[in-house]
């Protein structure tokens, strides 16, 4: 019998500390179901003391998650720890996760505190959180960089108070696979209460070592990994999921352990969350990337006809590569749309939200003959951030371009009852429609990303386009799908400065 490996998905708390990457309660939703339906054991959803907004995400996952536990982070307070208890509340089964930092560097100046002090406030914090569940997970924050010694007494101190789980950060993403797996067997061996507490790591990708640390952490008794979908996450971003789920299923032979995870809902929760956040899967990404199964090279893709093992680790269908099955067409109605929104888990709360969907739904059966489960995620991205607010509506708009004469584009907007007319130049298509909607708009905002995916496969894909705007510090994705990606890319355009013009706050948990 091996062992069970932990998952613990992060990508709604740290994943949604990317730039821009902040989701609404209904996006959180849908992603909070997907995991549950992968099978993810344990799901943060979010940070519940950094916004009212976030500790109604929390609680409302809380709320309809049966089959996951659902975990709140809390600074080391009784304030924070109070509020994610709160928010955990529903939940059938709650965790709460709280952390102070541990390194030196942290300590003297970020948190200026001294090391005594930091013991102190740690193990209140598992005490005060064991006041409200059993199940109360403690991480020594920049452990990666932390003193052996120091954190050999903080964990076996807050282990005694009753935490389950310590998970061991390597914030910084600074360890190298070797040094951490050392880490782990080091505390492991030398903290006389270490078997009464599950050890968890949580790894950063700076290096690009996160799943390479987790994995050597495995090696030497971790059985908790946090990582999350597409690798998503502060900076370089977190160990993703799919790469250490796989990894420990594809070698089996050496790890002691094994996940419970339905692997076929991996490329589904990819697409579901790089559409949400705005953030696209690079193409040669291991496992969600486009090309990850793809054989260019002759040699290759006559060795995968004779025998498929002679180049492939894995199956693309054991990853959900092949989930993506002809859903509806143009003759398809209201009751097949709506049931299969169903199934992929996409709740609409109103009738007219449905109405709303089923037109756009029939506008694009229309451009496109074969609307794939891809093409419905993308279709109901649009529409949870236009349920967010729609300051902003497309309401017509065409260009002209060609090698002889200079991009032009016109846009009709909404803005609240008005419509707004504007016309503009530009060095492309995309380039004239922005600047034709930013001399209606005038946001002043920076465009800092700017880049087109195809949906699915063929010249007739929907093209989505991602957005990112900053202004005053705000830096928030739009998305946008159509089959014309200048459409596409008026969209997300739109999208991006509608979640501006939302003022929806996050506080980032680490400052
Ligand atoms: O990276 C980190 O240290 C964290 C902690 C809050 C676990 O995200
Ligand atoms: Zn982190």
């Amino acid at each position: 019998m091996k062992d069970h490996l932990i998952i613990f998905d992060t990508t709604m708390r740290d994943g949604e500390q990317s730039p821009g990457a902040s989701m609404t309660k209904e996006e959180k939703l849908r992603i909070a179901r997907l995991l549950e339906k992968m099978r993810v054991d344990v799901i943060e959803a979010g940070f519940p003391a950094a916004s009212n907004g976030d500790f109604e995400a929390v609680r409302a996952v809380a709320e309809i998650i049966k089959d996951s536990t659902v975990c709140g982070l809390s600074r080391a307070n009784d304030k924070d720890i109070a509020r994610a208890a709160e928010a955990i509340q529903p939940a059938k089964s709650g965790r709460i996760h709280t952390f102070i930092a541990t390194s030196p560097i942290h300590m003297e100046k970020k948190l200026r505190m001294t090391p005594d002090q930091v013991l102190t406030d740690a193990v209140n914090a598992v005490r005060f959180a064991r006041k409200f569940t059993d199940d109360v997970e403690f991480s020594p924050e920049d452990a990666g960089r932390s003193d052996v010694d120091f954190l050999c007494r903080v964990l076996e101190a807050v282990i005694k108070e009753g935490a389950r789980t310590v998970n061991i950060p390597d914030t910084v993403g600074y360890t190298l696979p070797e040094q951490f797996g050392a880490l782990i067997r080091t505390l492991r061996e030398r903290i006389p209460n270490s078997d009464k507490a599950v050890w968890s790591v949580h790894c950063h990708n700076d290096l690009g070592l996160a799943v390479a640390n987790s994995l050597a952490a495995v090696m030497n008794g971790a059985r908790q990994v946090e990582c999350t979908i597409n690798g998503l996450g502060e900076r370089a971003g977190n160990s993703s999921l799919e790469e250490i789920v796989m990894a420990v299923r594809t070698r089996r032979d050496v790890f002691p352990c094994d996940t419970r995870i339905d692997a076929t809902q991996i490329v589904p929760a990819s697409k579901l969350v790089s559409g949400i956040t705005g953030f696209p899967v690079q193409p040669n990404k291991a496992i969600v990337g486009a090309n990850a199964f793809a054989h260019e090279a002759g040699i290759h893709q006559d060795g995968v006809l004779k025998s498929r093992e002679t180049y492939e680790i894995m199956r693309a269908e054991d990853v959900g590569w092949n989930a993506n099955k002809l859903v509806l067409g143009k003759h398809s109605g209201r009751t097949a749309f709506k049931a299969r929104l169903k199934e992929l888990g996409i709740e609409v709360e109103s009738d007219q939200a449905i109405n709303a969907a089923f037109t756009r739904f029939k506008d694009l059966a229309d451009k496109k003959h074969e609307i794939f489960d891809e093409d419905i995620h993308a279709l109901m991205s649009g529409e949870a951030v236009a349920a967010l607010s729609e300051h902003w509506k497309l309401v017509d708009m065409a260009q002209a371009s060609g090698t002889a004469e200079r991009p032009h584009a016109r846009v009709v907007l909404a803005e609240g009852g008005a419509e707004r007319r504007a016309e503009s130049q530009g060095d492309g298509p995309v380039d004239a429609t922005f600047k034709a909607i930013e001399s209606v708009a005038n946001s002043g905002a920076e465009l800092m990303l700017y880049s087109v995916n195809a949906v699915t496969q063929g010249t007739e894909s929907q093209g989505e386009v991602t957005v990112r705007l900053q202004k005053a510090g705000r830096i928030v994705n739009g998305v946008g799908a159509d089959t014309d990606i200048v459409v596409a890319s008026a969209k997300a355009y739109l999208s991006a400065l509608n979640k501006l013009h939302s003022k929806v706050e996050r506080i980032n948990p680490q400052l």
